[in-house]
């Protein structure tokens, strides 16, 4: 039996397989940070392709932090437009997850970019946020958080990967603070942990939190830290760790199929939490292979589904089984009988 399209249980969400589309910024938002059109098609696109968990992109939290472009979650003002979006989503019996973020030091904003440290990356200099500021930032996830619920989302992701700014206080390339904030694993992690036990306050569905598990640079965490990190987020009430790697340091890691897959079967394992797999995972055959190795418990897919709205259709095939169609569409989604007339 197909573990790819058998449900999955998570806190109080069931979802229908194991694909997530896997957050991807797309920079189509007004400067308001709005929901448009456009991303009610490109989300609800996903939704009609029978993708279980639809993980929105990257959602400012503070109107400062975001990127030009991205979407924002910073005012009830982004309720409205977000509710429509969730609604249509479930409506094709997909849930909704957004990814809480603050861009940090890789903002695309002139003049914006701060960080845990004054250390610069050879690309961006950023300015050290104060003590005070950081009460901002944890506050600002709250009440995102809050707004994420009154928007009707089922799961929410923390975006502490890739060197933004959650990230960035992880780090011992980032951070050389001297506060209570930097200085040991235990004081780095100190920021991810006020938002997540903020954020546990105001939300009862399932927390995930995405981490680059491999920093690749010489100063960067390893897995191992991960691993440490992950158990420590298990205990404040995180359910899922999404596993993806790098962003930290300029430099590009070197790709290939299921590249990050070791680091999540690693933090499965040393952590005892579900994961989530991603990066360059683009057929059935190889998503099947990592749930039924236990190497993760959720399958998220990136470009490939950009490239085809209707992965899921594909995958299923390539396992041989034949999955619900969208209504409209039924009888004619695996029927390839009348494809040439006899
Ligand atoms: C256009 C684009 C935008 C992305 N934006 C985000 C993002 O908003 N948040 C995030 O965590 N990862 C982001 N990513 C990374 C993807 O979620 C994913 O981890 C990566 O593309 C590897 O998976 P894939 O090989 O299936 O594409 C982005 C990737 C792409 C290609």
């Amino acid at each position: 039996m197909s573990l790819l399209f058998t449900p999955f249980t998570i806190r109080n969400v069931e979802l229908k397989n194991r694909i997530m589309m896997s957050p991807m910024g797309t920079l189509a938002a007004g400067e308001d940070g709005k929901v448009t059109e456009w991303h009610k098609l490109h989300y609800g696109a996903r939704a009609l392709g029978q993708v279980a968990l639809i993980m929105l992109e990257v959602s400012a939290v503070m109107e400062q932090g975001r990127d030009s472009g991205s979407l924002g979650i910073w005012s009830d003002d982004h309720i409205p437009k977000l509710k429509e979006l969730t609604e249509l989503l479930h409506a094709q019996g997909s849930k909704a997850g957004i990814q809480l973020w603050l861009a940090g030091r890789k903002t695309n904003r002139q003049g914006m970019a701060v960080s845990a440290s004054e250390i610069a990356d050879r690309e961006r200099v950023a300015r050290v946020l104060t003590l005070e500021e950081i009460q901002d930032v944890i506050y600002a996830f709250k009440a995102a958080a809050i707004r994420a619920a009154a928007a009707g989302f089922d799961v929410i992701e923390l975006h502490a990967a890739h060197g933004y700014l959650l990230n960035d206080f992880l780090s011992p390339y980032t951070n050389k603070r001297e506060d209570q904030y930097g200085g040991t694993r235990e004081k780095r992690f100190r920021l991810l942990q006020e938002v997540i036990t903020e954020i546990r306050g105001v939300w009862n569905g399932p927390l995930f939190v995405r981490v680059s598990a491999e920093e690749y640079g010489p100063e960067g965490n390893r897995v191992e830290d991960y691993v440490y990190y992950a158990s420590r987020m298990k205990e404040l009430g995180v359910d899922l760790i999404d596993v993806s790697s790098g962003g930290v340091y300029p430099d590009k890691p070197k790709v290939y199929p299921g590249y990050q897959v070791p680091y999540s079967e690693q933090i499965r394992r040393g952590s005892g939490l579900p994961t989530a797999a991603v990066g360059l995972i683009t057929s059935g055959l190889q998503a099947e292979e990592i749930l039924q190795n236990g190497r993760a418990d959720l399958i998220a897919v990136g470009r490939e589904l950009l490239r085809n709205p209707f992965w899921p259709r594909v995958a299923a095939e390539q396992l041989g089984i034949n999955i619900d169609e969208p209504a409209p569409y039924r009888g004619h989604w695996f029927d390839y009988r009348h494809a040439v007339s006899e």
